[in-house]
């Protein structure tokens, strides 16, 4: 397995680019299940998410080709097509590998009236149920039945009515496997209290331009009229919004002075806003985001929240930041039950962080030291990465493949605004 290995100190200065976003991009390439027309997304990052997302759906007969784009580019350009769905089960051995592959529920069930889907089940941060997935498809008319570790769901003959569904608790895959059902509907359905995420506007922007019928974009109560089909359509995906904010706090850390070209400052306001409590100047133009830090960081108190509050995507990044600040900072994860387990490794690179529960107590320290670290989850290699690159001496972060699921290139990009940092296989 790969590792990363880190010489800390270096000021990040100068151009690096953001890639489009994973969490956008998962749920774009399902789209591609509801029209026998070609589907052209632009902008793909090279992540391997993505690779495993573009396997699972040629499990369902769809043809996927990769434009060309030199070695040296970020992002792909990829066009799906479905003539005829071969498939709709989504087997155990892809789904247990990226628990993202429950969105391929939604449009199976639209285009084809049925899907058999193996329960994703539970992941590092949290036991990430479906209930509300299933929920919402029920109300829309879908018969769902669970047996043997996975989730069988069929339209009434004719196709799904439509319905409505008011979700008790905000959930970002739930309202996009609504979205995708509902928009292939025989009559309406409106979702009440549907998520807001930047990469729900992406799906609903993309849906539209394939010829669906959606009111209230981007706001939580939802109204989809269900069309007869769906034509094919070129869409370029959203920058990573995540990646955008992760680079941010990297270029903090080092009081570097970055800019972050291709972000969308509309999209990460919160996590502007964090930023510059914690004493980071960040500057927002149509050319991205510029992130400058000159003077001593602060102590912040925040929980994270449905967009458009702090993401919780973003509380592993900020944490490590953090360490660095004078003063305590109190942070509140509200959305997933687990998602601490940066704290050690991060502790053991000299920082003072006490949790309790959903809660993190942050005391900034004078320094931190490299050292040998472990990943476990996406969000938190990149907050060991971020700390190693302000610790004193090396730090080698291990387990690499976590960062690769969400991260295009880290350490090119890294590099590219002077960081010292190299990517080496595994003795
Ligand atoms: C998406 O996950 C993102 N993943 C996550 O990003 C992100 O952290 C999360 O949204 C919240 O913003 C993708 O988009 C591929 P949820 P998702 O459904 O859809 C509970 C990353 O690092 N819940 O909004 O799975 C759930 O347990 C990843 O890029 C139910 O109870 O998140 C959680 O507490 C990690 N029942 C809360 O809702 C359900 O049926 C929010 O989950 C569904 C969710």
């Amino acid at each position: 397995m790969d590792k990363i290995i880190i010489k800390g100190g270096k000021r990040l200065t100068g151009t690096l680019p953001i890639s489009g976003a994973k969490n956008a991009a998962l749920t774009l390439l399902p789209c591609a299940l509801l029209t026998e027309e070609p589907l052209t997304l632009r902008n793909l990052p090279r992540l391997a998410d993505i690779d495993g997302f573009q396997h699972l759906l040629n499990q369902f007969g769809v043809s996927t080709t990769i434009a060309g784009s030199r070695p040296q580019d970020f992002g792909r350009v990829m066009t799906l097509q479905t003539p005829r769905l071969t498939n709709t089960t989504a087997p155990y051995e892809l789904v247990r590998k990226m628990r993202a592959s429950i969105l391929v529920l939604g449009p199976l069930l639209g285009r084809a009236g049925e899907a058999k889907v193996s329960l994703p089940g539970g992941c590092a941060i949290g036991n990430r149920p479906i209930d509300l997935h299933l929920k919402a498809l029920e109300a829309m008319g879908a018969e769902i039945e669970l047996a043997a570790g996975y989730v069988r769901a069929a339209a009434p003959d004719g196709g799904l009515p439509g319905g409505d569904f008011a979700f008790p608790v905000v959930s970002v895959g739930a309202t996009e496997n609504a979205l995708m059902a509902a928009v292939l509907a025989n009559g309406t359905t409106r979702l009440d209290n549907a998520a807001r995420e930047p990469e729900i506007v992406d799906l609903c922007n993309l849906l539209v331009a394939m010829g669906a019928r959606i009111e209230n974009i981007g706001e939580s109560d939802l109204t989809i009229h269900g069309v007869p089909r769906l034509h094919g359509a070129t869409y370029r995906v959203m920058a990573d919004r995540i990646e955008a904010g992760s680079y941010a706090c990297a270029a903090a850390i080092t009081g570097g002075d970055v800019m972050l070209k291709g972000a969308n400052p509309a999209e990460m306001r919160a996590t502007t806003h964090a930023l510059r409590n914690a004493g980071v100047n960040v500057e927002e133009s149509d050319a991205g985001l510029r992130v400058y830090c000159d003077g001593p960081l602060r102590a912040v108190n925040l929980s994270t929240a449905p967009y458009p509050g702090f993401a919780t995507d973003m509380q592993a990044q900020l944490m490590a930041l953090l360490c660095q600040a004078d003063g305590t900072s109190v942070l509140n994860e509200t959305i997933f039950e687990n998602r601490y387990m940066h704290v050690p490794e991060l502790n053991r690179m000299g920082a003072h962080i006490e949790t309790n529960g959903r809660t993190a107590v942050v005391h900034g320290v004078d320094r931190l030291t490299g050292a040998e670290v472990m990943a476990t989850d996406l969000r938190a290699s990149m907050s060991l990465v971020i700390a190693g690159l302000a610790a004193e001496g090396e730090t080698v972060v291990h387990r690499l493949y976590h960062l690769d699921r969400g991260y295009e290139r880290l350490e090119e990009k890294l590099a590219l605004v002077g960081a010292d940092i190299e990517r080496v296989g595994s003795d």
